[in-house]
């Protein structure tokens, strides 16, 4: 369901770089409250940058970043970690570092000198272990586990923080499908059953339309479109901003649509092979009027 809550995170006139190179320029942003919005768009195009600000891991060129009406640059630290969390793309640990200890930090942000750790941050460790099944795993270093059970365990850090807003720079890295799916039905439980506001980063195109309420397509730090699934993902958009031949089938499992990418490896519209769409107008240039 698209909420209709004011927007509690907000880019103005972003302009985003590293040095002299600018990734990102003038990007204005309303993150809706309450649902999942994914960005999705090619290699480079400047995702990460553009979450990385978000997120206040990287200082805007130009323009701010609001958090609850306030720039998030003038922030205490721990203010902006107790609504917003982050899991950057591929994350370190420090080595050594147990699991348990991983997901415990997640809770610093909610200790001061008068609130020390209570019987609440356990729970919440507890749960969150328990949430991305890596309880067995606590005892164990984040460095020696395997890709899917790292990136489980950084979730596990993330969802612990108990914030209201996440960002997930491609949390199904390293992920096998099965896993890929279990991640994402854990990301729509906390939005659905805890009300969570979840910006992320996909790769995966057919992922991010099942799993999201709205996406924001990036093309060269510029957004060229946004808004729900089925209005953004179109064969044409596939083409202009991934480069990608596709047609778009209806999903048999949920109302979204289904990229099915056409390749060469087989000759669409062979006998005995799959037909041709009409509306894939782009191998059939023939059909002008
Ligand atoms: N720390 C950095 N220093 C210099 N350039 C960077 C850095 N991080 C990213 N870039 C460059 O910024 C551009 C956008 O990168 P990024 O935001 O990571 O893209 P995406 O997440 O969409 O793949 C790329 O050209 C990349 O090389
Ligand atoms: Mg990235």
């Amino acid at each position: 369901m698209t909420s209709i809550d004011p927007s509690r995170l907000v880019a103005e006139d972003l302009t985003l770089g590293y040095g002299d190179r600018i990734v990102v320029e003038n990007l204005d942003l309303q993150v809706h409250t309450g649902v999942v919005t994914t960005i999705i768009g090619p290699n480079g195009c400047g995702k990460s940058t553009l979450l990385r600000a978000l997120g206040r891991l990287l200082k805007p060129k130009s323009g701010k970043v609001i958090l609850d009406g306030k720039a998030i640059s003038s922030m205490r630290t721990k203010d902006v970690a107790r609504v917003l969390g982050m899991l950057p793309q591929a994350p370190t640990a420090p080595e050594g570092l147990t699991v348990g200890d991983l997901v415990s930090r997640g809770r610093h942000p909610h200790q001061s000198w008068i609130r020390q750790w209570s019987s609440d941050d356990e729970s919440e460790v507890a749960n969150a272990l328990e949430l991305t099944g890596v309880g067995d795993l606590a005892d164990r270093p984040v460095d020696e586990l395997s890709g899917g059970q790292r990136q489980r365990a950084w979730i596990s850090m993330a969802l612990a923080q108990g914030t209201d807003i996440l960002l997930l720079d491609e949390p199904t890295t390293y992920l096998d499908l099965a896993h890929s799916v279990e991640v994402l039905d854990l990301v729509d439980r906390m939005h659905e059953d805890m009300g969570r506001t979840v910006i992320m980063v996909l790769h995966d195109l057919n992922l991010a339309v099942r799993y999201s309420d709205q996406l924001i397509v990036m093309s060269q730090g510029k957004i060229v479109e946004s808004g729900r699934p089925q209005d953004v993902i179109s064969e044409q958009l596939l083409l202009d901003v991934f480069g990608l031949e596709a047609t778009v089938i209806e999903d048999p499992v949920s109302d979204r649509p289904l990229i099915v990418p056409i390749g060469t490896r087989h000759v669409y519209g062979a006998v005995g092979g799959p037909q041709k769409s009409a509306a894939h107008s782009v191998a059939a240039p023939q059909s002008t009027n």
